[in-house]
């Protein structure tokens, strides 16, 4: 079957990227947007008998989604064979439980509009906590691709001597895996949320940097908050200005400033979603994560 992959807005260069990698087209989606704030989504090619590949940057999701599942419902309607959706970045995945009551758990929400809309999705990376695996959410078929690989090889390619640091029990998945590739040291901090941008972070007992560099790592960085008071807390403790890695960075200027304010010595993040620190390229993994799909 031929695979052709649309573009969402904002994801041209990923389609590119996968487009040189798979050897198929792109092409871009044209989102119009009418004067009351609707949306009209056109597809640019054919696409019948065919399998699409949605390619999406999907922070900010509230205004992404709606041009996603129409330009899913489109292509279906068009006759696609077989819709894709390559997201590195899935969205709603934190708010995976009800916190108080009356909340909505978005995860299991977004889980079912995205999979009564396309056939299979590869991501990097989601926000598994209180959920083992996205098939406990998502009926349709899902592939995860582990950013841990790229960043292993990073840090040994930028970084002497590093000591990884989780900033919180969640971020442990992450920074066990890295460090077990690198053969490296890590230490996983403690931290209670508060607030949307209210974190308190300690070190666990006995910890010591022990002449390494401190290197930060967490899945997400939003607020910058998480981060910020993990740097504040070892710059307090004498540790040497850490370096920060964030798999997905949403974070905005002030998330930046924030980060610089607490003595980072640099952020960088993976190229999950465009944004300025971005260092670590997975369009190779993500490629052979969408080859998983392919079967032809
Ligand atoms: C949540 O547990 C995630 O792993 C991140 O730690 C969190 O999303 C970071 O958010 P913020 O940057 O707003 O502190």
């Amino acid at each position: 079957m031929n695979t052709t992959i649309l573009a969402l807005p904002g994801a041209e260069n990923l389609a590119q990227t996968l487009a040189s990698l798979l050897h198929c087209p792109a092409s871009m989606l044209e989102v119009h947007r009418f004067p009351d704030g609707e949306g009209l989504v056109r597809l640019r090619t054919g696409v019948e008998g065919q399998r699409v590949l949605l390619a999406a940057h999907l922070d900010h999701p509230d205004d992404k989604t709606l041009p996603l599942l129409f330009a899913a419902d489109a292509a279906r309607d068009l006759g696609a064979a077989e819709i894709g959706l390559v997201a590195p970045y899935l969205p709603y995945m934190r708010q995976d439980d009800r916190f108080h009551p009356g909340e909505a758990i978005t995860s299991r929400t977004y889980a079912r509009v995205l999979s009564a809309a396309v056939d299979f999705i590869v991501t990097v990376d989601p926000h598994l906590h209180r959920i083992a695996s996205l098939d406990a959410i998502y009926a349709t078929r899902t592939g995860v691709v582990a950013a841990a690989p790229a960043i292993a090889e990073w840090l040994a390619r930028e970084v002497p001597q590093p000591l990884l640091v989780g900033p919180d029990s969640e971020s442990e998945q992450w920074v066990a895996d890295v460090a077990g590739r690198m053969g490296v040291p890590y230490v996983v901090m403690t931290k209670e949320r508060r607030g949307d941008r209210d974190v308190q972070v300690r070190m666990p007992h006995g910890a010591s940097c022990e002449g390494r560099v401190p290197v930060l790592l967490d899945d997400i960085a939003s607020s910058g908050h998480t981060l910020a008071m993990a740097a504040h807390v070892l710059r307090g403790a004498g540790w040497g200005r850490p370096l920060c890695i964030a798999v997905h960075a949403l974070l905005d200027r002030n998330g930046l400033d924030l980060l610089h304010h607490a003595g980072i010595a640099r952020v960088v993040s993976c190229d999950t979603i465009p944004h300025p620190t971005n260092a670590i390229a997975l369009g190779p993994w993500l490629a052979e994560g969408v080859r998983g799909f392919l079967g032809d």
